[in-house]
């Protein structure tokens, strides 16, 4: 990797208050030859991921040499050039600093995976994400929750998100883990569940009605003259309802498939569909 200096431009935070919500001492500027540049007015400024850091967030994420990874604000590209390296995954990284970008792509080359990363300057808002499989972000607190929406309604259920220091508030992380002092986060972008749902299991008919809050679910529950209540958790494509009904309590383990629940083998009550409606 090259050593670049960090270069802080023009930002709605103070430096100080910047670069201690990124955790590293890094509010300076040094003299740079990207100076003869005009300096894009970011967002975030330039903080790098450790690399160990870099390598758990991939690995929290479970990349694989199937998945297309995104970094928004990918620096000097360190993010991507590991998921190739490493993993094997194919990826895209956008930054708004040129700098960034020149020593994204040749630490790209340097590492022979050019074929497999590419990276653009482009602003972050204004670049697509739904082909994401797994999104990296190393950003702020306030960008997080400006991409939250776009995460949960552009991304396909099931793609990964892992962000370096900042959550994204009220949508708790499927996981959480501290590697070396740094906070890291990660979701799994639930599909969407809410509604009328209907589990026909052995002779009974149970009619759910369920709201959905970000990936947790919550409801009624009826069968015939029994009320009760359901609770469930989604992770991706897959979820699983605890529905108690009659002083009983079942656990449905089920994929979610179009407009019907899959019993997931092996896992939970066995013998049962679900449709919606
Ligand atoms: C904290 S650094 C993270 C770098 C890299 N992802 C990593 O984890 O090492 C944030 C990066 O976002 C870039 N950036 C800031 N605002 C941006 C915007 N609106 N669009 C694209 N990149 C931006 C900065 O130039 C910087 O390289």
């Amino acid at each position: 990797m090259s050593k670049a200096p960090i270069q802080l431009a023009p930002s709605p935070l103070p430096c100080t208050r910047r670069a201690a919500l990124l955790g590293a001492g890094a509010c300076f500027l040094t003299a740079h030859s990207a100076l003869a540049q005009p300096i894009p007015n970011l967002d975030v400024p330039y903080v790098p991921t450790p690399q160990q850091v870099v390598d758990r967030m991939l690995e929290i994420a479970k990349v694989s040499g199937k998945d297309f990874v995104m970094d928004l604000g990918c620096g000097d590209g360190r993010m991507l050039v590991t998921a190739a390296t490493k993993f094997g995954a194919r990826g895209f990284g956008v930054d708004l600093n040129p700098v960034r970008i020149r020593e994204a792509t040749e630490n790209a080359a340097r590492a022979n995976v050019a074929d497999k990363v590419k990276f653009e300057v482009k602003n972050l808002f204004d670049t697509q994400i739904k082909d994401a499989d797994v999104l990296t972000m190393y950003l702020l607190p306030s960008v997080n929750m400006q991409l939250r929406p776009r995460i949960l309604s552009e991304m396909k259920p099931g793609s990964r998100i892992v962000s370096h220091a900042f959550n994204m508030e009220d949508w708790d992380p499927d996981q959480r883990e501290n590697v070396d002092g740094r906070e890291v986060f990660f979701w799994i972008v639930p599909t969407k569940l809410e509604g009328k749902w209907t589990i026909v299991d052995g002779g009974s008919k149970i009619a759910l009605d369920l709201k959905q809050t970000f990936q947790r679910l919550e409801g009624g529950a009826e069968s015939g003259a029994a009320k009760g209540k359901a609770q469930g958790r989604i992770a991706g494509q897959e979820v699983r309802l605890s529905v108690a009904l009659n002083g009983e309590t079942k656990i449905y383990a089920g994929r979610v498939s179009g407009d019907k629940l899959v019993p997931i083998a092996g896992d939970g009550a066995a013998g049962w569909s679900g449709n919606r409606g």
